[in-house]
């Protein structure tokens, strides 16, 4: 996949689209300088824009451009060998006290440098690219030190800069506890606190803050303590919440005005009642529950009920979320967790840009916005979700410029 600076320009007018809400009439598209100046119905164009330069989108279906909202797309190596360790029946839990899980992934990224980390990421963001993304969250939290959460944060804004894809950068150094610290959970949080978080801010690598809450990770008292920290410097937060057992994780993130609270297969009525209240949205990450072979269904309908938004990611990490398509999130989200095509289509666009911060400039085509969109090889939206292994793209329309394909 080529670098950004030699994509075309996307300025134009685009034609010959069908929007995925409303595919019975023709759409248009003006893009100037990379924003989008209008859309809605061919026929009732302004006249401003009817000259141009054409792009025929030859009845492509057209969606927003997607957004991934949770990832931990940087790190060294990979763990095939727990995948087989997990068939020959071992738990999560049962690997990462072993030796594996998080920390074997920390061992991994502490050893590489920035280069390789960067050259084992860039083909993992290439698929996930091709498959229609335009805004992705990349996490640290395998390097768990100052120098290495430094690292990988480095390597993700890098890789927002080499293929122009809009990078939200997340620091979760409280992912795990790295093995210099074992015993010594009070002080690696203070360390994360005191001097990690502020160092880093400082050079602009954090856009959000993330805890990993859990029984194998930290507990409800750690992770206050650094949503303080955060707060402090006036940084948003989000959680890893209630993925294994219900610790209260989402009703203390909402308090602190969660942009997002992830994983939840284990969430409760007073965190949703929390997470309504505050506008936090609940990302579902069927990709982890289906690699772990859970069986504890996050609480889809009584977050329905309650219109707490609902974001779908691949939750991308070499431990229970290997996934490298978004649309094929969207096929889990639906047949594992039975949520409607348009609620999976909300999901990796909208909603995600919602869990991101990034409602003023992604998950919709709507005038005054940087045009991102995706036009599909499709009749209608439900194939989106329907077929799996398929690649349905046609043109990916990012930043601006025509970063994927091309028109008709
Ligand atoms: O989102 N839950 C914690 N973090 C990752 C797993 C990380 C790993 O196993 O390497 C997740 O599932
Ligand atoms: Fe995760």
């Amino acid at each position: 996949m080529k670098p950004a600076h030699e994509y075309p320009s996307a300025d134009g007018l685009w034609t010959g689209l069908r929007l995925a809400t409303d595919a019975g009439i023709e759409a248009a598209i003006a893009v100037t300088d990379g924003m989008i100046r209008w859309v809605g119905a061919r026929d009732v164009l302004p006249a401003e824009f009817a000259s141009l330069a054409p792009h025929d989108g030859g009845g492509a279906l057209v969606t927003p451009g997607l957004v991934d909202c949770h990832t931990h797309l940087v790190y060294g190596g990979q763990r095939a060998n727990e995948f087989a360790m997990r068939l020959a029946g071992a738990t999560y839990e049962e690997v990462a006290k072993a030796g594996g899980g998080i920390v074997s992934s920390v061992r991994a990224t502490r050893e590489a440098d920035e280069d390789t980390l960067f050259r084992e990421a860039a083909p993992r963001l290439e698929q996930l690219l091709a498959d229609g993304v335009c805004a992705i969250e990349i996490k640290s939290g395998y390097g768990l030190s100052l120098e290495h959460e430094r690292k990988q944060l480095r390597v993700a804004r890098r890789l927002g800069e080499t293929y122009g894809v809009t990078v939200r950068t997340t620091f979760l150094g409280a992912h795990a506890l790295p093995p210099e610290y074992a015993g010594r959970s009070a002080d690696y949080i203070d360390l994360v606190c005191d001097q990690m978080l502020p160092a880093l801010a400082a050079e602009r690598l954090v856009d959000a803050v993330d805890v990993f809450c859990e029984r194998i990770a930290f507990s409800l008292e750690e992770t206050e303590q650094v949503f303080k920290a955060a707060k402090a410097l006036g940084l948003p937060v989000k959680l890893h919440a209630e993925q294994l057992s219900d610790m209260g994780g989402a009703a203390l993130a909402a308090r602190y005005g969660a942009l997002s609270c992830d994983h939840i297969e284990h969430l409760s009525a007073e965190g949703i009642e929390a997470m309504r209240q505050s506008g936090t949205v609940a990302v579902l990450l069927p990709g982890a529950y289906y690699t772990l072979r859970d069986t504890h269904l996050p609480p889809i309908e009584a977050l329905r009920a309650a219109g707490v938004p609902m974001a779908v990611s691949t939750d991308h990490n070499p431990g229970t979320s290997p996934a490298l398509s978004l649309l094929l999130m969207m096929n889990m989200a639906c047949t594992l967790f039975r949520l409607t095509v348009p609620e999976a289509l909300a999901g990796v666009t909208v909603h995600a840009a919602r869990a991101l911060g990034l409602s003023s400039t992604h998950g919709v085509i709507a005038e005054g916005m940087p045009a991102n969109f995706v036009l599909w090889n499709v009749r209608e939206a439900a194939e989106l979700a329907y077929w799996f292994g398929q690649r349905p793209v046609r043109c990916v329309v990012r930043q601006g410029r025509i970063a994927v394909g091309a028109a008709a």
